[in-house]
Formats: structure tokens, C-alpha cells, sequence
């Protein structure tokens, strides 16, 4: 059932070539330079009217929805304010009635986020959801939605799920851009034409996992680590501080680069691994400074960069490289390397990878 992999962790990161293109199957038409999702379709002028989305998770799937709040800003000129569905639900929201509240979740089945949606609902907001379970309480409860059609996912730890949901945010979010004229015919096919050639740059990325378990062992025994990227890749950062905490049980942080010097910076010496998202796009001579400022503090680097860097390789301990890609897809490449990092990590330490300690696959309690 595991697929000939120790874990499904492991199975399920390796699927999500397979899974991403389950996800974009019918929906992303590259030859005729056309994104298709008849629950979008159905509801566009809703859609292209909305002034604000409101994006209401958990966990992972709420670091899905801050990939989102990029995508929609940057690609469809949206506002967006992404929400912890627990805080959403206890304040007041304001909502108003060109609002889009978009919720995001893997089993369908998150109590928070199920609240947060009847609220929205109560309010008069139209609710659109992204679920991977079908047939799922959320899927049952929102106006309309998108499933991610990931599979099911049996480990704890969020992995497929998380690239799908962003899958399926990037095609609404170009589908919008697209047809609010916010981007242009030839950016337009560009993405199109890079969205449909993801899964093979996945599938590529996947081969590298002897060079992550090698780095993996380096640092196993390390009590802390910190994760930092910037734009796109900020998501990614605190995703990957996620994957590591809740398997391996290490402590580790997520922080836009830029924050470090606002206090973490002062957490920095010989022990503490520091794993940065450096890709050539999204402010990449910014991230180069802040290596140089933990490089400088003894802190031990390990990067994420674009294939062909040498600026970051001069200066890092290890560097994972990742193919070249448009910006707003990069956290579905620079996310593999974390998932497998935790991954091995987690395996040295002897822990329990599929199902970790006080932790369910779906959070049916409040
Ligand atoms: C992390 C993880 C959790 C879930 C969260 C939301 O790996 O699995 O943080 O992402 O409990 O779950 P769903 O997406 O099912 O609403």
C-alpha cells in the first residue's frame, strides 16, 4: 500500500508529479492557451467584481492561502487578507458583500475552518472552497469550489495536498488576471505553457533526495533550525518550519529573510542551521545580504537556489538546486527540498514520520 516507500510521507511526496497534473487535468488547456474551471466559470461575475478575498485556513493549508494572497495580488491585482480560520471566527470580520472568502482544506473536515466558513456564510459572503476529500463537510458547506483530486493523503504531515492547493490557487488566480486584463496575451501563455511542464521540473527536483539525506545527517542531532525566504517564498519558509517541528519534533521558525534583523539574528551562532530560499527570482540580491549576515555570525547555511547560481554557492555551507522556473510557481519547486529535508530527518531521529505524536489527520475538534 506504501508503494515499495518506508512511508507514505515518502510515497506522497513522490506523487505530486502525478498529483499536480490530476490537479491542472482538464482545467490547464496549453494548446489552446485556455485555464477552464467551471466552478469559477460559473460564478466569474462574482469573481471579477470581488474587491477583496478573504482566505480562511489551518496549518499547511493556511500557508497554501499565503501563496495565494501572492498570486491573486500579484497576478489578478486582488486585495487579499488570509486568516487563521480560529482567529477569523472569535473576532468580528468585517465582510462586505463584493467579498470572496476562499477556504482551503485538505480533509474538508477542519472544525475552525468549517466554523469560520458558516460565519463568512451567516454574513452573506459567497464561499468558495478548496478541498482535497470529496464529499467532505467543507466541500458540502461552501456556495461552490474546486477540488485538488490530490488522492487521498495518509500521512500526517501535509505534502501533496499543500502543492495542489497552490495548483489550483495559481489557476484561478491567472484565469483572473487573464481576463481582468492585468496580464498580458504572451505573459499569459508563458505561464500556461511553464504551469503545464511543473510536474516534470518536480519529478526532476525528486531525484536529488540522496544530496537532502546527506545534508539531513548532517544536521539531525541540531535542537533548533531556522527557515527564511522572501515574496513567494515566504510561505515557504514557514511551511518548511512546520514539516520539520511536526516530524522530527526539532524546533524551527519560518520568517521573511528581511525579519531576521528585527530580533532572530540574535539566535544565530555556530549550531544554528539557518535554511534559506534563494532562488534567482524574488529579491534574490536582498536574500544574498542576508546570508552574508548570518554567514557572518557563524551560522550554518543551507540554500535553496536556482540551478546555475554561483553567487549564494560561494558563500553557503550546502546548496540544493532547483530548476529554473516563472516566479510565482517557485514554492511548488523550492517546497520539495523541505519536505524531503524533514522528511529524512525525521527517519534519523527515529520518529514516527507517518503518524506523530499528539498530532490527528483531521483536526475535528476546536
Ligand atoms: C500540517 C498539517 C496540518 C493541517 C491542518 C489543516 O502538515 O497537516 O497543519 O494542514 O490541520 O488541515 P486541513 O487542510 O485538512 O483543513
Amino acid at each position: 500500500e506504501k508503494g515499495g516507500f518506508d512511508h507514505f510521507m515518502l510515497k506522497e511526496i513522490h506523487e505530486q508529479p502525478d498529483a499536480i497534473v490530476d490537479t491542472y487535468r482538464g482545467r490547464l488547456l496549453p494548446d489552446q492557451d485556455i485555464i477552464k474551471m467551471g466552478s469559477v466559470d460559473n460564478n466569474i461575475t462574482k469573481f471579477l467584481n470581488s474587491k477583496r478575498i478573504v482566505i480562511v485556513a489551518c496549518g499547511t493549508s493556511w500557508h497554501a492561502g499565503l501563496v495565494g494572497e501572492y498570486l491573486f495580488e500579484d497576478l489578478a491585482r486582488i486585495p487579499v487578507e488570509v486568516e487563521y480560520a480560529s482567529e477569523f471566527r472569535y473576532r468580528n470580520p468585517v465582510i462586505n458583500k463584493d467579498d470572496i472568502v476562499i477556504a482551503i482544506s485538505q480533509s474538508g473536515e477542519t472544525a475552525d475552518t468549517l466554523a469560520a466558513i458558516k460565519l463568512a456564510r451567516s454574513k452573506g459572503a459567497f464561499v468558495f472552497g478548496i478541498c482535497n476529500v470529496v464529499g467532505s463537510s467543507i466541500a458540502r458547506e461552501t456556495d461552490s469550489g474546486a477540488y485538488t483530486h490530490a488522492g487521498p493523503e495518509i500521512g500526517v504531515a501535509s505534502t501533496k495536498a499543500f502543492t495542489t492547493q497552490i495548483t489550483v490557487l495559481s489557476l484561478i488566480a491567472l484565469k483572473l488576471g487573464h481576463l481582468k486584463g492585468e496580464i498580458s496575451i504572451s505573459d499569459y501563455h508563458n505561464y500556461i505553457q511553464e504551469m503545464s511542464i511543473i510536474p516534470s521540473k518536480v519529478e526532476e527536483l525528486l531525484k536529488i533526495d540522496k544530496e537532502v539525506e546527506k545534508i539531513a545527517a548532517i544536521y539531525k542531532d541540531a535542537p533548533n533550525c531556522l527557515y527564511l525566504g522572501r515574496g513567494y517564498n515566504f510561505p515557504v519558509a514557514l511551511e518548511g518550519a512546520l514539516k520539520l517541528k511536526e516530524i522530527s519534533y526539532i524546533h524551527a521558525e519560518g520568517y521573511p529573510a528581511a525579519e531576521m534583523k528585527h530580533g532572530p539574528i540574535a539566535l544565530i551562532d555556530e549550531s544554528m542551521p539557518v535554511v534559506v530560499i534563494a532562488t534567482k527570482k524574488g529579491h534574490y540580491e536582498k536574500v544574498v545580504s542576508n546570508i552574508q549576515e548570518i554567514k557572518s555570525r557563524k551560522g550554518k547555511i543551507i540554500a535553496i537556489v536556482t540551478k546555475g547560481d554561483t553567487q549564494v554557492k560561494a558563500i553557503a555551507d550546502h546548496v540544493i538546486e532547483i530548476p529554473d522556473t516563472l516566479e510565482p510557481f517557485t514554492p511548488l519547486l523550492t517546497t520539495i527540498p523541505l519536505q524531503l529535508l524533514s522528511y529524512y530527518i525525521a527517519v534519523m531521529r527515529g520518529c514516527n514520520v507517518d503518524q506523530p505524536r499528539n498530532l490527528a489527520k483531521s483536526v475535528t475538534v476546536e
